[in-house]
């Protein structure tokens, strides 16, 4: 850039001067241009038009959409004994209930399910449960007068199955921290014959 014929700055630092040349105006809009922006687009963000466009809604609406993708391939789950039993050891589908579970449950029942406000439920102790279908039921309707959530109307029909088919799965597991065993002990998970005849195929759907 060459510099002649423009004009200095009057101060002198030490003998050192500088020219004068503003920023042009054009770029000192565009900088208070996006302040301004900012301060809408904020707003926008956080409690705008379409509400909750945070990046964890996003993030949730994503997966919840690549679930359901995948769930096309399993059909819609019954919340029955058959289909509990059959996906209580299938690993790849657990680890939907596991993410259900880390997402939904956590806060009361403890990162490994050891209880914290809700029960304990790795023990063999269940104050509303004696099959594993019962699992789902309380998953569906909720139970202590609430203190359980129901979950039927906040859940995918197949995540609320998966999820009760990883808390099965936790059984027998020892949690770092873990509550006193609470209500009943009962048997294990088993295949109930009623559900053995009555089994509908609809998991097997492909
Ligand atoms: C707001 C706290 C809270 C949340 C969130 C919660 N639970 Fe519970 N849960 C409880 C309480 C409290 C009980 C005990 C209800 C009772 O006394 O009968 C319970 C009971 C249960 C039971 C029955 C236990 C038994 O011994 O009969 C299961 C199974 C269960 N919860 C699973 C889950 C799963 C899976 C999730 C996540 C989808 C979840 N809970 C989320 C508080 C919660």
């Amino acid at each position: 850039m060459s510099h002649s014929g423009e004009q200095q700055t009057i101060h002198s630092y030490d003998g050192i001067q500088e020219y004068d040349n503003p920023l042009p105006g054009w770029w000192k809009w565009l900088f208070v241009g996006t302040f301004v922006f900012s301060i809408f687009y904020g707003m926008y963000f956080h409690t705008g038009a379409e509400k909750q466009r945070s990046v964890y809604t996003v993030y949730d609406e994503a997966v919840a959409a690549n679930l359901r993708l995948q769930f096309s391939e399993i059909g819609e789950l019954q919340p029955d004994n058959a289909t509990l039993m059959k996906y209580v050891d299938d690993k790849r589908w657990l680890k939907v209930g596991e993410s259900v579970y880390k997402q939904h449950c956590v806060s009361c029942h403890g990162p490994e399910a050891g209880g914290l406000v809700g029960p304990n439920l790795c023990d063999n102790y269940w104050k509303n449960v004696k099959t594993i279908d019962d699992i789902a039921k309380i998953l569906e309707n909720g139970a202590g007068n609430g203190a359980m959530p129901a979950w039927k109307t906040r859940l995918h029909p197949n995540e609320l199955v998966l999820v009760a088919c990883y808390i099965a799965s936790l059984r027998g597991s020892t949690p770092g921290k873990a509550r006193a065993p609470e209500g009943n002990e009962i048997g294990p998970w088993t295949l109930t014959a009623v559900a053995a005849e009555e089994a509908t195929p609809v998991s097997e759907a492909k």
